[in-house]
């Protein structure tokens, strides 16, 4: 065996060892509530669907008529000649549902985030960073090159007083950046205080709305609509792969942002633009958002009933404001045990490990959709109870 591959399998065996390693499992079924895997049917309590859109016909349909009148793929780049008129529509259809001036789209959350702060930072910057912030984000702070401070967990005094640190020091740009519901613990950053700091200190501030578009809001168009911020210069990322059922992401907010992020963002300028199937879901997406709000009240509704079933048993679903319910387990033995009985009773929740959260923070992470009934949600926490007195978490 050659030394790679050698060097390879021992760091493998050394995951699996440590109840680390990580294995792909495969769904058989379209992306619902349900879900088949080998043959049998689960509750799914760990999509990111949460308005159950993945599947509606609206979606469907929009996707192949994009089909039958533009083909399979944008061929090239945007800038070469991937630049179509429904890419143009999606942005204006996502600015106007923001509420912003301008928007571009970008392929991925991830690229949108990384492509974003290369963008707009270099080594002459700073950055200030949510410590639980997604990987994508700190990633591209990494792929900057700038300065990055980590602030402690929605500490709006930490980031105060790293910001007060850092000035006088000469960087050219400030930029403080946050999830805007934090993806494995499913909180709400305290963004007006935020902003206010963030403004005190004349930084920019970029929210990661990737799990707040479609969520929260009156009309799920995110953390600032929730918040009633209507700063014009906030930056707000967001995806359309998540509440939105679609595929891809956004940045929303000043005309002068998209512009500088077509011309400088490498995310966006060397890749093949979105197919339009894709970009003509997302459209359809928001326009379903934006006339059906039995969506969103059907969302919250599941949500505070498995929340509540949760607490009244005794788990702890750490400070969950949100779909997003982690139910903490603490060792990485006990949280796969608990997956895999989960998965024996007929639900799949996956075991989220470090590095994705920290050491003793693993977790069963669960999330709740519109299209979740009652009567899943109240089976499902039947189920957490039989399992967690079973496995003395409760
Ligand atoms: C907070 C957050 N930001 C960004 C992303 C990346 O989005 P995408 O899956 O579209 O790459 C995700 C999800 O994966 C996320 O949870």
């Amino acid at each position: 065996m050659s030394l790679l591959l050698k060097t390879l399998k021992d760091e493998l065996m050394i995951l699996k060892d440590s109840h680390l390693f990580r294995y792909l499992n495969r769904v058989d079924s379209e992306q619902s509530s349900r879900i088949s895997i080998g043959g049998r049917e689960y509750i799914s309590l760990c999509s990111n669907n949460y308005l159950g859109l993945a599947t509606h016909t609206g979606l469907k349909e929009s996707s192949m008529e994009a089909i039958k009148n533009y083909g399979n793929s944008a061929v090239a780049s945007r800038l070469v000649s991937g630049n179509m008129e429904l890419h143009e529509r999606l942005e204006e259809v996502t600015a106007e549902f923001k509420g912003t001036e301008a928007a571009l789209v970008f392929n991925t959350g991830y690229m949108a985030n990384a492509g974003t702060l290369q963008a707009l930072a270099d080594e002459r910057d700073v950055l200030f960073s949510d410590a639980l912030n997604h990987a994508s984000i700190i990633d591209g702070c990494r792929l900057s090159g700038a300065k990055i401070f980590v602030y402690r967990h929605r500490n709006v005094d930490h980031l105060r007083s790293l910001l007060s640190m850092a000035a006088g020091s000469g960087y050219r740009r400030k930029i403080v950046i946050t999830d805007g519901v934090f993806s494995m613990d499913g909180d709400i950053a305290p963004l007006p205080d935020i902003a206010g700091v963030a403004e005190e200190h004349d930084a920019f501030l970029i929210v990661d709305d990737a799990h707040a578009t479609g969520v929260l809001g009156k009309n799920g168009k995110g953390s600032l609509e929730f918040f009633g911020l209507t700063r014009r210069d906030i930056i707000q990322m967001g995806t359309y792969s998540k509440a939105l059922g679609s595929f891809g992401a956004y940045i929303a907010g000043p005309a002068e942002v998209r512009d500088y992020l077509i011309n400088k963002a490498r995310a966006f300028i060397y890749t093949t633009a979105l197919p339009p199937s894709v970009i003509a879901a997302s459209i359809a997406a928001i326009r379903i958002l934006q006339e059906d709000h039995e969506m969103l009240s059907r969302l919250w509704q599941n949500t505070m009933l498995f929340r509540e079933g949760l607490m009244g048993l005794g788990f702890n679903t750490l400070n969950s404001e949100t779909p997003i319910i982690p139910i903490l387990i603490g060792d990485d033995k006990g949280v796969l045990q608990f997956s895999k009985r989960l998965f024996e009773e007929g639900i799949y929740a996956v075991p989220i490990r470090p590095p994705t959260v920290p050491e003793g923070g693993c977790r069963i992470r669960t999330t709740v959709t519109a299209s979740h009934t009652p009567s899943d949600i109240e089976f499902c926490i039947g189920i957490f109870e039989k399992v967690g007195r079973e496995l003395k978490v409760i």
